[in-house]
This record gives structure tokens, sequence and C-alpha cells, in this order.
């Protein structure tokens, strides 16, 4: 039997495909790399916002056809469009046989054995936690750990890996589907997190992205002893093998001093941060309800400055925010401008039926001004990006090499992107735009002509592009920066 598995949405959702994918393997089924064989469809989805799911539906439409001609296929629906909608999935695509929320991926085998022996639709989401307050033990425990299996082979770079240190989130920002769709924030163990780590070392894994909705809140209390994010890149820089770690994403009053001195420190730590900001103006953010001011926010990236020097900061934003004036959309610019983001990923303000800033405000910036503002904040922020990058030129930096760039220059640049796959959903206006084609031609043309075009990151996780023999692939090499781009740093190795 065969499985395919299409994921859309954050990187939270790039690792449930990989260990739902391994979970499968393990019980004997073989992936492919396009549906087109494939005995079982799974559909790993997000609830961001409405235009992500309307595209899901729109391919879950394109399904259907799919399924006639291939009866006794299983499609399956995964993810937090899965928690979210429920039985709606069922109710929209009929034809759909098992949908299962990330709380309860520890049951995807067991459903899918299940859908092809009965035939019968399996649902298995976790409690709502809106709707059962009065449950928060069940509820808790209805969002399943799912400590997983890692195989290396359902990795795109066996040297390169996720580790998820916490479930869920307990922020409860006004505008966000993740508090509901991912449940309770519950924090996994340092021991398993430590083996994990391990595992992957054995397994050739070189660079760590720990994963977590506020990945700096981390706290797990056990024998009196509390374990803190700055415990864990500490435990895991003993790990041998493990050169690189990161972790995404930060919620900004959790960033504690102790943790930006163990990134400084810790010779295994990245000097990358991604702490959303969400918006720069502080009657906003308490309406998005989020739990500081915008003077703390740039006393953080004071601080995250004066203690990492390199920091690269990245940021999410979000426009067009119930009752957003021209004005206090300013101040997001003007919050762009100071902090000098690496990068930020800008969102159009997409209601979100059932929170809090859908029953308190109302959705009244139109369309048209939240594209206008999206694509202004975005044209700020590459000019910055461009700035921070033309500082590379001429220095040599290290990076690891991630293997041939097979696409094209573009895309390579929305490789950037902490949401990949929720951009390549999106309006194409979204996606950051920059001018490397031109650059990447030019460096093709100059190239030694047995040499691929290869992609490597710096620490900072900057992209490079460079020439060299696809041999490099998954070492660390030094590389000349030449030119830059907003997105793109082109270098030559240094032999
Ligand atoms: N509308 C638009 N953007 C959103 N985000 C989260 N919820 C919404 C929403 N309702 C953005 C935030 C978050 C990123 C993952 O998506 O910026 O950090
Ligand atoms: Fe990730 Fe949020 Fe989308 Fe869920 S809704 S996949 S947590 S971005």
């Amino acid at each position: 039997m065969k499985f395919y598995i299409e994921t859309v949405g954050c990187q939270l959702n790039v690792l449930d495909s990989e260990l739902a994918a391994a979970a499968l393997i393990s019980a004997g089924w073989e992936r492919l790399a396009t549906r087109k064989d494939a005995d079982l469809i799974l559909f790993n989805t997000c609830s961001v916002r409405e235009h992500a799911e309307e595209k899901i539906y729109s391919a879950l439409g394109r399904l259907k056809h799919w399924k006639t001609q291939k009866p006794g296929s299983i499609i399956a629906v995964m993810g937090c469009m899965a928690q979210k909608d429920k039985n709606v999935v069922f109710q929209r695509a009929p034809y759909v046989d098992i949908v299962i929320g990330p709380g309860k991926l520890d049951q995807l085998v067991e459903l899918v054995n299940r859908a092809v022996a009965t035939g019968e639709p399996q649902l298995a989401v976790s409690l709502d936690r809106f709707e059962r307050r009065d449950l928060p033990r069940e509820t808790r425990a209805s969002f399943r750990q799912f400590d997983p299996i890692r195989l290396p082979e359902t990795r795109p770079r066996v040297f390169q890996a996720m580790v998820r240190i916490m479930f869920g989130c307990d922020k409860f920002c006004s505008y966000c589907v993740v508090p509901s769709a991912r449940g309770p924030e519950q924090c996994r163990s340092p021991r398993a997190i430590l083996e994990e780590a391990r595992t992957l070392a054995e397994q050739g894994c070189l660079e760590i992205t720990l994963l977590g909705q506020t990945v700096n809140s981390y706290r797990y209390v056990e024998n009196g002893k509390t374990t803190r994010l700055a415990d864990l890149l500490e435990m895991i820089d003993q790990v041998p093998g493990i050169r690189r770690v990161r972790f995404v994403s930060s919620y900004p009053t959790d960033m504690s001093d102790d943790l930006l001195a163990a990134v400084r420190d810790l010779p295994s730590s990245t000097p990358y941060l991604h702490v959303p900001a969400q918006h720069g103006d502080s009657g906003v953010l308490q309406r998005m309800r989020r739990r500081y001011t915008v003077e703390e926010y740039k006393e953080l990236v004071d601080r995250i400055y004066e203690t990492i020097p390199g920091a690269a900061i990245t940021s999410d934003f979000i426009v067009g925010f119930c009752g957003e004036t021209e004005e206090e959309f300013q101040k997001t610019v003007d919050l762009v401008r100071y902090a000098r983001f690496k990068n930020s990923f800008i969102f159009k303000y997409s209601e979100r039926p059932g929170n809090e800033a859908a029953k308190l405000y109302e959705d009244d910036v139109p369309e048209e001004v939240k594209k206008r503002r999206n694509n202004e904040l975005l044209a700020v922020q590459n000019e910055i990006s461009g700035e921070e990058n033309r500082r590379f030129l001429g220095q040599t930096v290290e990076i690891l090499v991630e293997g041939p760039s097979k696409r094209e220059a573009r895309s390579v640049a929305q490789e950037e992107t902490l949401y990949a796959e929720c951009e390549t959903l999106d309006a194409p206006e979204d996606a950051p735009r920059g001018d490397g084609l031109t650059s990447v031609d030019a460096l093709v043309a100059t190239g030694r002509s047995n040499d691929a075009q290869l992609t490597g990151r710096t620490a900072c996780d900057r992209i490079v592009v460079f020439n060299g023999p696809t041999s490099l692939t998954g070492t660390f090499q030094r590389v000349r920066v030449v030119e830059t781009s907003p997105f793109t740093l082109f270098g030559e190795l240094v032999e």
C-alpha cells in the first residue's frame, strides 16, 4: 500500500507530515512523491487564514474525481483545519474517509487500518477547549502527545531536522486559531527531547530546529527541578554531532536574559531569532491581546542586539487588523525600520469565526487597504533586508550546504519564508519578491562548468547561493559573498 502526503501551513505541519510518514512507513506503507499511484492521500491542512482554507477545500474538490477513478482508495484530512472543522469536512467533501486533528496523530495508523477494513468514515479530533471550558483536564488529555519515530528517509535532508519541544498554545491572541486547533500548552520532557536529539545525531543530523508555538515559553517541572529553553539548549549543545541549534517561534515577553546569553555563549546555538511582533502600535497590540507594548518590544530588540552581536531577528506582522487606522499602520512601518528585521512575514488580517477578535471587533479594513498596506510594509522590509544583506558583501561566511538549488532563483528567495507552503497557497502579492533572478543568472554564467549551483545557509539563517560540486551537500563550507539581494547572498567557495 502506498501513500502520498500534501502539506500546507507552518513548520509544525511540515514536522507533523514527516512524523505521520514515519508512522505509516513503520507500519509497512510506502511513501510516494506524487499522488498518481497512491492508495492513501493525506492532506495536512492549515486554518490560519480563510483564504488558505478555501484553497484546501478546492484542492479536496479536485480529489473527488481521483477517488471515483480509484475505488477503495483513502483520503485523510489532518492538521489544524481537521480539528477546527471536524464533521464539516465530511459535509463539504463527503468522499473524505478520515478527519484527524493534530492532537490525535498517534491514532493515524489505526484509523487508516480501520478505514481500509470497514470503508466507514473515521473522525478523531480533540475536545473543543472553548466549548468545554468545564473540562480542562479532559481537554488537555484529548490533545495527546506524540513521541514519534524518527526515520531519516522522511526528511528532505538527513542532516537537518525539526524537534518539537512543546504542543499547543496558551497565549490566546485574539485573532488566532492555534490555541483551539492545537490545544493547551504541553511541554515534552527534557529526557524525550534529548533522546530524540541523540537519535537524530546518530542518523547524521547536524542541525536541529526546536519547534513550539511559543517555543521560548518552554518550561518543564520534574522532581522540583525546572527546565527552561536555555537549559535545553545547553543539554543539546552536549550532543556529539549536533553543530547548529535554532528555535522558532518566540513570544516577545518570554525572551529572558538567560536565554539570550545561552544563544550568545553556546557554540551550537545560532544567532537567529524569530520573534513575531504582529504590530507596531500598542493600542492594536492590546486589541490583538498581545501582552506587551511596542516600547517593550523595542527594548527587547535593543537587548537582543546588545547581547548577541550579529543577531538576525525576524518577525510576523498582521496588517488590516480590526479598526487599524492609517496612523496605527504607520507605527508598524516605524517598527520595521527601527528593528531592522532580517525579514518579516506579512499577513493580511483574516477573520476567524469564533475567536475573540471576531466576537469583539468588526473586520472593517477594506481588502484593498489591507493589500496596499501589505505591499507598503513589504517594500519597506525588502529595502531593509537588502541593506542588511549588503553588509555581508566581501565577508566570508560559514554555511551548511543544503544541496543543488533546483528551483529558479525566485523560489530560492521564497524558501526564506517560515510559512512557505502557506504563501504558495495565498495571493502572490503576499510572497516576498526579489531581484534574485538576474543575479543568479549572472552567477551561473560565470560559474565553473562542471559545478552545480548550490544553496546553503549561514548560522543567522541567510540563504547563500554559490557554485560548487554537489558532493559538498551536508558539509560546512566557507563562502565569500560577492553579491547580494534582499533575500539571498551570492558567493564563491573559499578553498
Ligand atoms: N489573520 C492573518 N494572519 C494571521 N496570523 C495568525 N492568525 C491570523 C489571522 N487571523 C499570522 C500571525 C502569525 C502567523 C503564523 O500568521 O502573524 O504569527
Ligand atoms: Fe501552523 Fe497555525 Fe496553520 Fe496550524 S493554523 S498549520 S499552527 S500556521
